[in-house]
């Protein structure tokens, strides 16, 4: 049988540097229509064969000197296009009309009238709420081009061309505020670009697991579980795919949560019966921790540690000739961003796939044209259990940088107990998925607290639980104050070597979720 072609219809989305252009790709994959993101000025652009295009949002003014331009082969390609933002003031600037700077732009809720009967806002309501967040806007119009919506600041909200399949939206349809924006991106990709909903998870498994055995053929494949979401995901793909040609290697590496390793393995090994390697590292990394206390240096021991001990697996394995990562699209999307030298490094963020290319195995990155949630929908689709898929995120180095300052197999079985105390009380509360992520961390410090007639002197934990989308910025979750006293006492009367347990309040910015 072969698999629905998932990428039939494909739309690009030029990138103008948006804080909300993954949310765009997001929505139109929503809508289950593939697409991909380049920046404005990458070469590939102009080679993607496309349904239609979507110009994103941007920070900059289309009539400063400098400004990022409408690359020729936009308008030439003959597909419809949909300027959001800034891509529709780049499309109004193109035919002649007026962008000015508002007097102090418009940011937030606002209410669209529309004017006059348009394809794009078909079953959208006269009066709609919309996401506005510009500080230009397009002034006045020429005559090529008509205003289908405004709003009570903007006069231009939605514009059209008169006779070519083009629109522009100065609001933003992929913001949930903007409650008909899902609406108008569906007139404009089903009704205008012709696309079919293609991309949905039950195909895009069938057409993964297709495209695996197609590329793989007999040879081995070689995988580093680390639990994570992404790595299991692809774990379970590739075992439905080739079944025994997968190995996975699970390195225990003693920064690991409370018995991970071996629910680990009792899902894959037991449950699925994938081939899997434990091995048993905790030794070889605390010994190269011993007496490093800088988060960057203790993440690069780490990082390192892991490439030698999963190589030394490697070469113990015969006839693997594959390496499969999870990578996954927002990935791709990054590492685009850092080659270009616009990104700055806060924290080096070692991912356990990150392994060396030297190992002269071929890379398999199932999962690279896919986002987290997408990413999710398929683990759950081909089975594995919602517990494992919805799981906090957990940062590659582990406890290592949950522990401040050096690392020490003590330290580590405090945390270890208190961090299960926690997971456990917020699934017990129903709170689990409430936050994005909730974690404890230990303190190297002591403090004095009493039990019973007795002095203690011992450690402080803190318990961080935060509320974010992107974890790039995130706000201490609001938990009830009853609820955190709950766990700080559980913690100080099953954990002995705890004596005081606070809760941090910090938002990112200025703090990060992680304390180091
Ligand atoms: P920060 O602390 O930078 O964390 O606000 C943002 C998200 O990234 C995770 N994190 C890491 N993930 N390797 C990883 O794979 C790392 O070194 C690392 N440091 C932070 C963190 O858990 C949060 O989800």
């Amino acid at each position: 049988m072969t698999s629905v072609d998932v990428h039939a219809d494909k739309i690009l989305i030029l990138d103008y540097g948006s804080q909300y252009t993954q949310l765009i790709a997001r929505r139109v994959r929503e809508i289950g229509i593939y697409c991909e993101l380049l920046p404005w000025d990458s070469p590939l652009a102009e080679r993607f064969e496309c349904s239609g295009i979507i110009l994103s949002g941007g920070p900059e003014s289309v009539t400063a000197s400098g400004s990022p331009i409408l690359p020729e082969f936009v308008l030439k390609a003959g597909v419809p296009v949909l300027g959001i933002c800034y891509g529709m003031q780049l499309l109004a600037h193109h035919f002649g009309s007026q962008v000015e700077p508002g007097e102090q732009g418009e940011f937030g809720h606002a209410v669209v009238q529309r004017l006059t009967e348009d394809p794009l806002l078909e079953g959208v309501a006269a009066d709609t709420q919309v996401w506005m967040s510009h500080g230009d806007h397009v002034a006045t119009l020429s005559d090529s081009l008509v205003t289908l919506a405004k709003s009570d600041d903007v006069a231009q909200a939605v514009i059209r061309h008169r006779e070519l399949p083009i629109w522009g939206i100065q609001f933003h349809p992929e913001v949930t505020h903007s409650v008909e924006g899902d609406t108008i991106l569906r007139n404009f990709l089903v009704g205008q670009c012709g696309c079919q909903q293609l991309w949905q998870t039950q195909s895009i498994a069938e057409s993964l697991i297709e495209s695996i055995k197609e590329t793989v053929g007999q040879d081995k494949v070689l995988l580093g579980l680390s639990g994570g979401v992404d790595s299991s995901v692809v774990a379970a793909l590739l075992h439905q795919a080739i079944g025994d040609q997968l190995v996975c290697v699970f390195v225990d590496n003693g920064l690991l949560r409370l018995n991970e390793a071996d629910q680990v393995m009792a899902t894959f090994k037991e449950h699925m019966g994938v081939n899997v390697v434990h091995v048993a590292a905790e030794e070889t990394f605390l010994s190269r921790l011993a007496g490093v206390s800088d988060p960057e240096r203790k993440r690069k021991i780490i990082g390192e540690t892991f490439v030698e001990v999963f190589e030394q697996e490697a070469d113990r394995l015969e006839g693997v000739k594959w390496l499969a990562q999870g990578t996954i699209y927002p990935d791709v999307i990054e590492s685009a961003g850092a080659a270009s030298g616009k990104a700055k490094v806060i924290k080096s963020h070692h991912n356990v796939g990150g392994l060396p290319e030297k190992m002269s195995l071929k890379l398999l990155e199932p999962l690279k044209e896919l986002f987290k949630d997408e990413v999710r929908k398929l683990g759950v689709g081909i089975g594995l259990p919602e517990v494992l898929i919805y799981r906090h995120p957990f940062p590659g180095p582990g406890l290592g940088v949950r522990i401040l300052g050096e690392v020490k197999k003590e330290y580590a079985d405090i945390l270890r107990q208190a961090d299960a105390i926690f997971t456990d009380a917020l699934r017990e509360f129903e709170l689990y998925d409430a936050v994005s992520q909730a974690f404890v961390v230990f303190l190297p410090v002591k403090s004095v607290g009493v039990t019973g007639d007795s002095r203690r002197y011992e450690y402080v934990v803190s318990v961080r639980a935060v509320e974010t989308v992107d974890f790039m910025t995130a706000r201490a979750a609001d938990l009830p104050f009853s609820f955190l006293q709950t766990v700080a006492n559980r913690i100080m009367n099953q954990v002995a070597q705890v004596a005081r347990v606070t809760y941090d309040i910090s938002s990112k910015p200025p703090s990060t979720i992680e304390w180091e």
